[in-house]
């Protein structure tokens, strides 16, 4: 048999998680946890809106564009680039138009190949965009000299 001096702070401990696991449903908020896979943002309240109003958020889709560039918005949508955003080929748009400069306007062939150059061993999805093989198809010249990134389909050619 074990002593009671063994059993008694025993169950005091066990009394006192008891007691904070009780606590707990009434001082935690609902809305309170991690709620992403991923651990996105760590664990936050969600009902919390001072912490909302915090987040930056640093991408805005290509929806938020349409108002100030409906010219390239509305050229850019009638063509196979449609389906990708704006901000893939411009940089996030967090703190644009406050600051226009900060968004990049890269016209290297670097920034077309990450989708254009094809792939020797297809494996994916991304092999099914149209490739061309860098080192033959116009080396040294910009892609944009000859295709318009907002009208790239082929009749689109400059
Ligand atoms: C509230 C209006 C507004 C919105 C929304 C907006 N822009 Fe702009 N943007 C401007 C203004 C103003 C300029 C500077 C004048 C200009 O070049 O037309 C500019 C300039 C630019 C430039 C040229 C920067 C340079 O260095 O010359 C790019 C690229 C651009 N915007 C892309 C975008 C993209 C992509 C989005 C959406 C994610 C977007 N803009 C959303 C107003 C806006
Ligand atoms: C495939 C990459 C790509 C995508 C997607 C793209 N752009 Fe561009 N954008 C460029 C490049 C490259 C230039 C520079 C073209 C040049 O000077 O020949 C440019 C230039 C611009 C400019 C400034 C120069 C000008 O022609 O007036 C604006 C503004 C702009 N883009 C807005 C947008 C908006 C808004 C969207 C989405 C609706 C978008 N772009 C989607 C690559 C892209
Ligand atoms: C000197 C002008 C010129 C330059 C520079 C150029 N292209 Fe082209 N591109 C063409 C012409 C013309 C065609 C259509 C005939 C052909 O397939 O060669 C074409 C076709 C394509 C096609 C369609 C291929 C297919 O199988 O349907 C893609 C994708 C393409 N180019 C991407 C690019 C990329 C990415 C760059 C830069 C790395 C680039 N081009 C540079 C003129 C050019
Ligand atoms: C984020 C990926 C991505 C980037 C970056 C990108 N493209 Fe595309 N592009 C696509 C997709 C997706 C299509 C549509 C599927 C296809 O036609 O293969 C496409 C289609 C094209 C076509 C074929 C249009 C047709 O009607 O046949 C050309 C030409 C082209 N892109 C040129 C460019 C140029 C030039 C750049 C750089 C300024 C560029 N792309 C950057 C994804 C991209």
């Amino acid at each position: 048999m074990m002593k009671s001096h063994v059993w008694r702070p025993l169950y005091a401990v066990i009394g006192i998680v008891a007691l904070i696991l009780i606590a707990r449903v009434f001082v935690v908020p609902e809305g309170f946890g991690v709620h992403e896979r991923g651990y996105m943002y760590g664990w936050y309240n969600k009902a919390d809106e001072g912490f909302w109003k915090k987040v930056t958020v640093k991408y805005k889709s290509s929806d938020y564009c349409k108002d100030c560039h409906s010219d390239k918005y509305s050229s850019i949508m009638q063509t196979p680039h449609a389906i990708i955003q704006c901000e893939n080929c411009h940089g996030p748009a967090m703190d644009h138009p406050e600051n226009p400069a900060r968004l990049s306007i890269d016209k290297s062939r670097e920034q077309c190949l990450r989708c254009h150059s094809r792939l020797p061993y297809p494996t994916s999805d991304r092999a099914k965009i149209r490739g061309i093989d860098p080192d033959k198809h116009n080396p040294g010249i910009e892609c944009v000299a000859c295709h318009n990134p907002h009208k790239p389909s082929l009749e689109g050619l400059k």
